[in-house]
């Protein structure tokens, strides 16, 4: 259970970009070897064009040369959507916290967020 990153992400949701939706998301993503890297929704007068804080933090790491395995957890201040949890999955990230529908903070890994998906054959 990664409540630290949790209250990391809710102290960056301040800096999430939403004008539309008024919904104000953080997320911060701990690598293996304990840098932290966090990412706020960007939202687009072009709807569909906005970006998820979860895919902005994993997005910084990436360009700091993390690839996937090389994320233990991560915390949203968000259930993640259904597109989010694809990314999670392809970056396997073992500890997923949020807080749930019912106001507790729960972890999944992102296996059980996206059950019975598919990988490409190598
Ligand atoms: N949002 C996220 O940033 N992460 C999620 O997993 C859920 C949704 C954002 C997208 C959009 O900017 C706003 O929340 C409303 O859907």
């Amino acid at each position: 259970m990664s409540n630290d990153l949790y209250e990391r992400a809710v102290a960056i949701s301040t800096r999430a970009y939403a004008p539309y939706s008024k919904y104000l998301v953080g997320a911060a993503v701990r690598t293996r070897d304990g840098k932290i890297f966090e990412g706020v929704n960007v939202e687009n007068a072009a709807y569909p064009l906005g970006v998820c804080a979860e895919k902005s933090a994993i997005v910084e790491a990436v360009g700091d040369g993390y690839r996937p395995g090389d994320l233990a957890a991560i915390g949203i201040t968000a259930s993640p959507c259904g597109g989010c949890r694809q990314w999670l999955y392809e970056f396997r990230i073992d500890e997923v916290t949020f807080l749930s529908s019912t106001g507790e903070l729960v972890t999944y890994s992102a296996a059980e967020l996206l059950p019975d998906t598919w990988d490409l054959p190598a």
